[in-house]
């Protein structure tokens, strides 16, 4: 009998096993994702993470050739103070990219958010504001001119119905705060790729046109800016539509780089009470590949690359910052692949 009960027991493991198996690893993972690609695989990575979960450092040194960093190239960390920048936890990021053969790119230089008190409380005249964002991007550019060749030098500067979004710069310098960035950036590193990155530009037309317009006319005054960045913090709804695919063309035919920037694809876009279903993995492996497929079909020079922000789910942003379940990245909690990561190298 007892013999009975522990074979009872076995079984019932391996069913609750394989059940969780169906649902995270069914590939290999021994090959890097970025072998299979012509153009950059990257990830956001954070420093800390990345001294503290061997785990974490293992796959993102493995499967990846292109990194962003999360928080730490942002001004609140790189930028505290107005005579202080605080290069040594970016030096330290960028050695460990490059020793790994990586590419970096810098996020970001001009934010509504995440920027130093002393930013956000400067005063000063618009000419004051004007030499201190002058100072602030050239400075960070030309230190890093040897390491660092593009940049999103703006970042989720529109609103969703086109307009410019009110932010400290927009307040203090005006409208061509946008177009002198540019200028400053460029004129720090003239190699340096230009990126404007945003949100939503994927999913709401609006946005995007407003966004093309706007750059196609700082283009034709002959400021420099290479490409744009569309962050693709989008959902398993988008799996229903061809909307995705045509802004990704869209942007290329506007002759822009395309760098898809922050991708996740999230499964409980709601914040609802969720479980976690191979459906919604299916699903979301689904949208994937068809996003791939476009991508691949874009001119090969305007294929800046494609960026997930962040590695394994339990580590997504969309947990923290959102604090909901969820499920948006390649790899699941043990950083075993999930179905989205099968598909991305089927596609790529
Ligand atoms: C997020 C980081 O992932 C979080 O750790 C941080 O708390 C907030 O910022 N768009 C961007 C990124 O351009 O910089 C944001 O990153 C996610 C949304």
């Amino acid at each position: 009998m007892a013999v009975h009960k522990s074979w009872l027991c076995l079984i019932v493991v391996l069913a609750i096993m394989s059940c969780k198996k169906r649902t995270t690893s069914i590939c290999s993972n021994d090959i890097a994702l970025f072998s299979f690609s012509n153009f950059p695989i990257g990830a956001a990575v954070d420093d800390l993470l990345l001294q503290n979960d061997s785990n974490y450092q293992k796959v993102f040194t493995k499967q990846f050739n292109s990194a962003t960093a999360e928080n730490i190239f942002k001004p609140a960390y790189l930028h505290p103070e107005e005579n202080l920048y605080n290069w040594a936890d970016a030096d330290e990021l960028i050695t460990f990219c490059r020793n790994n053969n990586m590419r970096v790119h810098g996020h970001t230089l001009i934010w509504h958010q995440q920027n130093p008190a002393w930013m956000n409380e400067f005063q000063g005249s618009k000419a004051e504001w004007e030499a201190m964002m002058k100072l602030h991007i050239v400075s960070i550019v030309r230190y890093y001119s040897h390491r660092i060749f593009s940049w999103d030098v703006v970042n989720e500067a529109f609103n969703e119905d086109g307009s410019l979004r009110d932010n400290i710069w927009l307040q203090h310098i005006g409208p061509s705060y946008i177009e002198k960035a540019f200028k400053y950036a460029h004129e720090a590193n003239p190699e340096a790729k230009l990126f404007y990155n945003d949100y939503g530009l994927e999913t709401n037309p609006t946005k995007l046109n407003a966004v093309i317009r706007f750059f196609n006319t700082l283009k034709l005054k002959g400021v420099t800016i290479d490409g744009i960045g569309l962050q693709m913090h989008i959902n398993i709804k988008y799996s229903q539509s061809n909307m995705i695919e045509q802004v990704i063309q869209a942007v290329a035919n506007q002759n822009y780089l395309v760098h898809l920037s922050e991708v996740d694809i999230s499964l409980n876009p709601l914040s609802k009470e969720y479980q976690l279903n191979d459906k919604d993995l299916e699903a979301q492996a689904q949208l994937m590949a068809k996003i791939v497929r476009t991508y691949k079909n874009i001119p090969k020079h305007l294929q800046f690359g494609i960026t997930f922000w962040g590695i394994s789910d339990n580590y997504s942003w969309i947990r923290s910052y959102f604090n909901r379940v969820d499920y948006p990245l390649l790899f699941d909690e043990n950083f075993k692949p999930k179905p989205i990561y099968c598909n991305l190298i089927d596609a790529l």
